[in-house]
């Protein structure tokens, strides 16, 4: 019986490529940038299985495009709305992603962010490298405590509830919002299930871990900035368009919160023109929450057997469309 064949769109882990070379045949995009659409297209014709990141748009076009042997879409991140979900599930093709193993890694990062922008870290490392380390001051440098200090937690998913728990060493209140409220959690470990206003209102530190879809579009924006302390820290580590960058630009700028740290911005890459990089009390990395060594391993792992497993006609390790079956 002919090998199946498989277009997978970005290196991965070597092991995770050899796992799926034993079984199928495989087209692999080696640049390190996403393939432009057409040769994304014309890539996945005839394909049995796609191997994909957030960056490919993977739609009914594509799906088209692909033709009716496509058995598996095989995503290695957990987030998963560059895929349109319910065409592949009215398809019957299931949909996998990477959750769990990277939950750890990405609160840990969100914790890096804040913590960074809490105490102003990549803007002294800047004024350090450009010489301008003069003296010790007591007026140099001030930021915000984080010990004591009120958590406000939007999207208490798992790695929501992963930095929840990081706030327990720093004696931090947490308070959360979620569209499931988590009594577990609030009996067990102390937090308050307060409404998104409260939240802003009464928070120090307010981190986002929410999906993207059309209800958390710019769920941070000018009206919800002004809620917030003069003196807050907002993180972004869930998607970049669930804040609105220019309501951003001006908040930073007008002392409305006093600071941010994104690991996702909108758009992805932030072009270098962007004038949020021209604000001291804004901390910006490339999308990098969950890149560890051993994260990212894992993700490969399990990003090659789902589509593995899609191949077989068995169930994916992690469907997020399980309704196919
Ligand atoms: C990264 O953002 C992911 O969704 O895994």
């Amino acid at each position: 019986m002919a090998r199946p064949r498989v277009f997978v769109s970005r290196q991965i882990f070597p092991e995770a490529l050899e796992m799926i070379s034993s079984v199928a045949d495989v087209d692999l995009w080696e640049s390190e940038m996403p393939p432009p659409r057409d040769v994304l297209l014309k890539r996945v014709r005839g394909v049995d299985g796609l191997l994909c990141l957030l960056t490919d748009k993977v739609d009914s076009e594509l799906m088209d495009t692909a033709g009716p042997q496509l058995k598996v879409v095989s995503q290695i991140a957990v987030g998963f709305d560059n895929i349109d979900v319910p065409e592949a599930t009215s398809r019957g093709i299931p949909v996998g992603n990477t959750p769990d193993v990277l939950t750890h890694t990405t609160a840990d990062a969100a914790w890096a962010l804040m913590m960074a922008a809490a105490r102003r870290i990549t803007e002294g490392e800047r004024a350090v490298r450009a010489g301008q380390w003069r003296t010790w001051h007591p007026l140099h440098f001030l930021g915000q405590d984080i010990y004591g200090a009120t958590l406000g937690v939007i999207g208490m998913g798992r790695i929501g509830i992963e930095v929840a728990k990081r706030a327990r060493g720093f004696e931090m209140q947490v308070l959360y919002d979620d569209v499931y409220r988590r009594e577990d959690l609030e009996a067990e470990l102390g937090y308050r299930y307060v409404d998104q206003d409260t939240l802003l209102a009464e928070s120090d530190f307010v981190t986002l871990h929410t999906v993207l879809d059309d209800s958390t579009h710019h769920l941070i924006g000018e009206v919800e900035l002004a809620k917030m302390k003069p003196t807050a820290v907002l993180v972004n580590a869930s998607r970049g368009p669930v804040v609105d960058p220019e309501a951003l630009y001006d908040a930073l700028r007008n002392g409305v919160i006093g600071a941010a740290a994104l690991d996702v911005t909108d758009p992805e890459p932030i072009p270098a023109s962007d004038p949020l990089l021209t604000l001291d009390n804004c901390v910006i990395v490339p999308h990098i929450a969950s890149a560890s060594v051993k994260t990212r391993g894992e993700m490969s792992r399990i990003a090659a057997q789902n589509l593995i497993n899609g191949l077989n006609g068995e169930r994916l390790l992690t469907p997020v469309n399980p309704e196919v079956y």
